[in-house]
């Protein structure tokens, strides 16, 4: 059999990676939680409606990019290519659309069938925070402030440039869309073949394209500015007055339109040089229709999610994982009370580890190699007089310790 690989777009999370990915986690837990957001786990696959039907049917993620399969049932299930229609979806189905607001935090593996390539996974990670149920500019405001704050305490917000836009309400876009489609009729020629085929279902897309032509012709298209509704126009300006009052610096790109369909109003990205071609760290806005897409009633919501593998890119270097001590036993008799030292100092939070077997030197040589800080050298006078020789690898001292203080003075 030829040698197994892992599937393309897809890696392995071990020792540095993995620490990088955790330690990320644990930092947009810690700092979500300040702002009052509760962790949600849903599942990793839904009904492929979930996400036909809210992301958008002329998006890439629908179009192209899902894991769709049937199960064995016979059901079309897809694993999840984001997190947002699966919390909006479970929202309703726990009944919660009557428990408003609901501010949520989630981490997780997220599915998307794309060209792999630097900062492009077919497996990645998103952290996603959701506030749902708050209508208000300051709701956007606020939201973008804890992911601004998340990249502070993981120490690249210096590295990243937050990017706003509106999309306007219903009637901004109706309007806007007609502008967009007498445009872009005028540069047909010019255009690719995708956004050919989206200027009747969705020429907003076409803003979005990667293609140099299209690229090109974008440069001169409108901005939806001059079509924003009075209260649509009130809103935008409300939530820019709301970032300085947060005190998050930003600056306004009219042509972030978003990679999914269900945006209205705020669409921001953290944007970031360092990445190349992915330089999108953090995306998200207002997503008004979707709880209502899911059978619940008429909700507004605004999030973001974050690719745990773009900002772990950016991260500078994490702290190692702590150095363990070594118990080494000396000699048969001394094996079983060395177990309970062991025990005892895992027992107080401590990092430690025994050799299975080997005398004194092969066990102290094993210490080394896998970086001990300390050995806890017990023979059998010591454990009859209740203590152990502590070599401290660091200084190279060696000293004498009561058992019973093992654990304090090694912590
Ligand atoms: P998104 O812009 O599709 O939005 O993805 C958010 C982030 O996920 C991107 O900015 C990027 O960092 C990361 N990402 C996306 N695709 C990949 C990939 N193939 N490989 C590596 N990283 C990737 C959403 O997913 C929305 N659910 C965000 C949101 C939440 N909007 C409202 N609430």
């Amino acid at each position: 059999m030829s040698e197994l690989q892992p599937v393309r777009g897809t890696r392995d999370l071990i020792g540095e990676d993995h620490r990088r990915h955790q330690h990320i986690i644990d930092t947009a837990r810690r700092v979500s939680a300040s702002y009052g957001l509760e962790e949600w786990a849903t599942p990793i696959f839904e009904d492929t409606r979930v996400f036909s039907r809210s992301l958008g049917e002329s998006s890439d993620v629908v179009t192209k990019e899902m894991y769709s399969f049937q199960d064995r049932g016979g059901d079309s299930l897809t694993l999840r290519p984001e997190g947002t229609a699966g919390v909006c979806r479970a929202l309703v189905t726990n009944g919660l659309t009557q428990a408003l607001p609901q501010k949520v935090f989630y981490a997780g593996p997220m599915f998307r069938y794309e060209r792999p390539q630097k900062g492009r996974y077919r497996q990645f990670h998103q952290i996603g925070a959701e506030l749902i149920g708050t209508a208000e500019p300051l709701a956007d405001a606020e939201v973008i402030a804890c992911g601004w704050d998340i990249l502070k305490a993981l120490g690249i917000a210096h590295d990243v440039v937050l990017e706003v836009n509106t999309l306007g309400d219903r009637d901004s876009r109706t309007a806007y869309r007609a502008a967009l489609i007498d445009y872009f009729t005028a540069h047909q020629a010019g255009l690719s073949e995708d956004s050919l085929a989206r200027l009747e279902r969705n020429p907003l897309r076409i803003l979005d394209s990667k293609d140099e032509g299209d690229r090109r012709i974008n440069a001169g298209a409108p901005t939806i500015h001059a079509h924003l509704t009075e209260a649509a126009a009130a809103f935008y300006a409300k939530l820019k007055d709301y970032l300085a009052g947060f005190g998050v610096p930003f600056v306004e790109n009219p042509s972030i339109v978003r990679g999914l369909d269900y945006y209205g109003h705020t669409a921001f990205e953290f944007v970031t040089s360092r990445l190349g071609a992915q330089g999108t760290v953090m995306g998200g806005g207002r997503y008004d229709g979707l709880v209502e897409e899911m059978g619940g009633p008429p909700t507004p919501a605004v999030g973001w999610a974050a690719g745990i593998e773009r900002l772990s890119m950016l991260l500078a270097d994490v702290p190692a994982a702590p150095r363990p001590v070594a118990v080494v036993p000396v000699g048969e008799a001394a094996e079983a009370p060395a177990l309970a030292v062991l025990q005892q100092l895992r027992h107080a939070g401590i990092r430690a580890e025994m050799a299975y077997r080997g005398n004194l030197k092969r066990r102290l040589e094993r210490a080394n190699r896998i970086g001990a800080r300390a050995a806890v050298i017990l023979g059998e006078t010591e454990i009859a007089r209740g203590v152990a020789q502590v070599k401290d690898f660091v200084s190279g001292a060696q000293q004498e310790v009561p058992v019973a203080e093992l654990p304090t003075r090694l912590r």
